[in-house]
Order: structure tokens, then C-alpha cells, then sequence
């Protein structure tokens, strides 16, 4: 082939996502699988969603690139104002922008590792150096390395709080004393894809911060706790200013009408939203115990997904799992190679989970 990609990409290993559930059917020939691979949700949606979903739509008119429907019902659910809002399809699109955007060469981001892949995944790609800070031995992020990690160069710092693979998260204190430490001109990206699920009563309440550190960045998703992940719609909230200067980096029509429409839907069913809380603890603690009884390392998981330390290779694991029908993820792509990480499913699914883990690791 004589045609050149940037340089940059020669870097890059694609996402690994969950194996889907058609693809695990077919090669093993199971009538039945379970997918507790990504996180997603196992309750599905609010009624206000799928009833909407249900109805014929407009697909042939382009949707409103600005969101302005959906703008208006989050800026009221989070009481910020409309512009400081940006709206990607998944927070993943809103990560890109954000390195297409700042990073570039004679540029650097500083993350925790192992973390969310997209931050480094995006800034390899603007050929931005990725200085990565191991999380502690308990799978925190190492937020004294990581200011200490900065410097001159750097123009974002990645916080997963809670982080994905872990699942572990940074308290209030720790949070407020990190950004009063990080220089105004780095800009502080707080993902929280899976805020909806924590329980610590001493978990940052990062909005009113926005007025406090005009650096500061929160990025949200629909496709987790609302459970729209094939929808494809996340935002970030941060300063207004900030949010105008990169706003002429999205597509014109990036997030889809259907959507916008069904995440206003979602969002007006807090009620939905309690429940899955209560039955995602309920399991979390439950598989927690399974897991802790039998002698497992579980990592302290205030999410919908558990890390455990098998002190066994996770290929295998995932492997074997697969062939009974269960998808998990293995934790070697994860950078945790003796652990699987686990999805918490409904409590059906849980059950075979377990059933099939038994069978497994004897
Ligand atoms: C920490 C974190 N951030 C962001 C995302 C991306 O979510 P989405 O693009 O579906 O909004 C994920 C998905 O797994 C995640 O775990």
C-alpha cells in the first residue's frame, strides 16, 4: 500500500471490546449467553424509553447537532446553564474532541494506569505524549505521583473517578486537594461515567466545584446507569467559555435525534434510576461476599462492575467462561493479568455467573 497514515497511528492497538453475544454463540454453538463484559446495564431502560423507541421516527431528517432538546433537560437536572454543556455520541466522542482539540506534539497528558483506555488511546493519536502513574497496590489513583507528573507541557490530566477497571473512587478531600494543587492552565477532566452507582457518602459532588476551579471538566454518560450505551450519547459540563472554545470540533450532527430524545426520557425517570441503584448494590455485595469467600482479592468497587484477583492467568478464566456462555472481560488487556473483571448482571444472571465460576475453577 503507498498511502501514508500519520505517524502517530503505528502506535495504536485497537479497543478490545466485549466479545457480542451473536458472535459467542455461533462459534460455541449455545442457544444461550450472557454478556457481563461492559458494564452495560441489565435492566434495560426506563418504560418512558422503549415506549419511545417503540413509536416510527423522522430517520431520514438530519437531528439537531446541537442537542438543544436534551441541553435544556440536562441543564435543569444538573442546575448549569445551557452553554456549559457538549455533547458527544458516548463521553468517548467527547474524549476525543477534547485531544483533538489540546493535544499535540510538544504536548502531554498525565493518567492513571491502569485507567480508562480512550484517554491514551486519543492522545497517541494527536502524537501527544501519554505519561501514565500507576495506581497504588489497592488500585487507587496515585494523585500525589500524578502533580508531581506534571509539568510545562502538560495540557489535561485524566481522573476516572470511579476508575474503570477498578472500580475504585476519589473522596471529596482527596479530590479538593488535588485540584487546588493542579496549575490553572491544565485542565482537569473528571470522568464519571459510573456516578450513578456509588454509594460512598463522601464521593465528590464535582458541580458546585465547576465554579471554584475553572479548570475543571466533568464528563457523564447516558449509555451506563440509563442503560442507552447503543444510543450512543455522553456530555461534558465545564466552564462556558471553555466549552465555545471547543465546540467547533464536534461533527455538525454527531448525536442522533433518537438519542437525545430517549436520554430526555431516562433522565425524567429517576425512579428507574433508584431501582437499578438498589438491585446493582444488592448484587455488587453479594458477588462481593461469593468472590471474598473463597479467598479472592476484590477491588473496593463503588460501580455496576467487580475486579477480582484470581491470582490466575484471566485469559483462561475468560476463555472457560465463554465456553459455558458467560462473557466476561479478562484482566490481561485491563493491565490486571490475574484478574477478571465482571460485570454485575440481574440476579438471574449472576446466578449462572456463579454457577459456571464454580464449575470452572476448581
Ligand atoms: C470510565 C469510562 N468513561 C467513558 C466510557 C465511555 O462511555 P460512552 O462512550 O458509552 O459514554 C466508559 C465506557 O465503558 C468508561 O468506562
Amino acid at each position: 500500500m503507498k498511502i501514508t497514515l500519520k505517524q502517530s497511528m503505528n502506535e495504536l492497538t485497537p479497543y478490545e471490546p466485549g466479545r457480542p453475544i451473536e458472535a459467542v454463540k455461533e462459534q460455541y454453538g449455545l442457544t444461550e449467553v450472557i454478556k457481563l463484559a461492559s458494564n452495560e446495564n441489565p435492566y434495560g431502560v426506563s418504560e418512558k424509553v422503549s415506549e419511545f423507541l417503540a413509536a416510527p421516527k423522522m430517520t431520514q431528517i438530519y437531528p439537531d447537532g446541537h442537542a438543544a432538546t436534551i441541553r435544556k433537560a440536562v441543564s435543569e437536572h444538573l442546575q448549569v446553564d445551557e452553554d456549559q454543556l457538549l455533547f458527544g455520541a458516548g463521553s468517548d466522542e467527547v474524549i476525543l474532541f477534547l485531544c483533538r482539540a489540546m493535544l499535540g506534539p510538544g504536548t502531554n497528558s498525565v493518567m492513571a494506569t491502569p485507567s480508562f483506555s480512550q484517554y491514551k488511546h486519543n492522545a497517541t493519536v494527536e502524537g501527544s505524549e501519554v505519561i501514565e502513574v500507576p495506581v497504588t497496590a489497592e488500585g487507587d489513583h496515585d494523585l500525589e505521583r500524578m502533580l508531581a507528573a506534571i509539568n510545562e507541557e502538560t495540557r489535561i490530566v485524566w481522573v476516572c473517578n470511579p476508575n474503570n477497571p477498578t472500580g475504585n473512587y476519589i473522596n471529596d478531600e482527596e479530590f479538593v486537594s488535588f485540584l487546588e494543587r493542579v496549575p490553572e492552565n491544565v485542565l482537569v477532566v473528571s470522568d464519571e461515567a459510573y456516578l450513578e452507582y456509588v454509594e460512598a457518602s463522601d464521593y465528590p459532588s464535582t458541580l458546585p466545584l465547576l465554579d471554584r476551579f475553572s479548570n475543571l471538566l466533568l464528563l457523564r454518560t447516558f449509555s451506563k446507569m440509563y442503560g442507552l450505551a447503543n444510543l450512543r450519547l455522553g456530555f461534558a459540563v465545564g466552564q462556558a467559555d471553555f466549552i465555545r472554545q471547543v465546540e467547533p470540533i464536534r461533527p455538525p450532527f454527531n448525536t442522533t435525534t433518537f438519542a437525545q430524545e430517549a436520554a430526555i426520557r431516562a433522565l425524567s425517570d429517576q425512579a428507574f434510576v433508584q431501582s437499578c441503584f438498589e438491585k446493582n448494590k444488592v448484587e455488587r455485595d453479594r458477588l462481593r461476599t461469593f468472590f471474598e469467600d473463597k479467598g479472592y482479592y476484590v477491588f473496593p468497587s463503588q460501580t455496576n462492575f467487580l475486579l477480582v484477583d484470581l491470582k490466575k492467568n484471566g485469559n483462561d478464566v475468560f476463555q472457560a467462561l465463554m465456553q459455558k456462555g458467560i462473557i466476561i472481560r479478562s484482566g490481561v488487556p485491563l493491565g490486571f493479568p490475574s484478574c477478571i473483571r465482571v460485570s454485575l448482571g440481574t440476579k438471574e444472571e449472576n446466578d449462572q455467573f456463579i454457577s459456571a465460576f464454580e464449575d470452572v475453577i476448581v
